[in-house]
């Protein structure tokens, strides 16, 4: 029997998605729906590009960063090599909504990973709270536990309402959860 993880991985090949990410982001937004049509979307470590390609199918503009480069070439995405800790994000204008699936290269160290997770994702954080236009939205990975919560009250000192998800598209064992910040103040 074919396990699901690989189900999905067969799935994001036949539909021609770079990753199988890309149903993560689908199941979020289905229930979540933080991408819009005409808006403009920022995506923070965005290699090897299924949020990209689906998020340009509902958005207007997306610009992806990432620190490898993105082969995939879709008529409305822009990408940049660029790490997220740079000041040049600061660069890149303002969005409607901001979506970041940023991670660590996992050390197994399970204390240490969920740490740079932490910090990852708070920078992500800091990006939108410069570049997320009134009313926006944000969506962001972070490994649950450790100093995540510390986050989740950050965010909801900015948003009307914070969320917290963990798609079926996500893997059971990984720590992974999704952090959603609706309505920017
Ligand atoms: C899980 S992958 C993103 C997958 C993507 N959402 C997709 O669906 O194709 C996480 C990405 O975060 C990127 N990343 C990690 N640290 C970064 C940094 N400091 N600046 C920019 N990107 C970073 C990694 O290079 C990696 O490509």
């Amino acid at each position: 029997m074919i396990r699901s993880k690989n189900k999905l991985t067969l799935k994001a090949k036949r539909e021609g998605y770079e990753a199988r990410s890309a149903y993560k982001l689908i199941e979020i937004n289905r229930k979540y729906p933080i991408l819009k049509p005409n808006s403009r979307v920022l995506d923070i470590g965005c290699w090897p590009g299924s949020w990209l390609q689906v998020s340009s199918k509902i958005a207007k503009e997306v610009v992806g960063i990432d620190l490898k480069p993105v082969k995939i070439k879709i008529r409305n995405v822009k990408t940049y090599v660029m790490d997220a800790n740079s000041d040049e994000v600061f660069n890149l204008g303002t969005f409607d909504t901001v979506i970041s699936d940023i991670a660590p290269n996992t050390s197994g160290k399970i204390d240490l990973d969920q740490y740079k997770s932490y910090e990852l994702s708070s920078r992500a954080f800091e990006i939108a709270k410069k570049l997320l236009k009134i009313h926006g939205n944000f969506l962001v990975k972070i490994f649950q536990g450790g100093e995540s919560n510390l986050l989740l009250n950050e965010m909801k000192k900015c948003f009307a309402k914070v969320k917290i998800t963990k798609p079926q598209a996500s893997k059971k064992t990984s720590k992974e959860v999704y952090f959603i910040g609706l309505n920017k103040r």
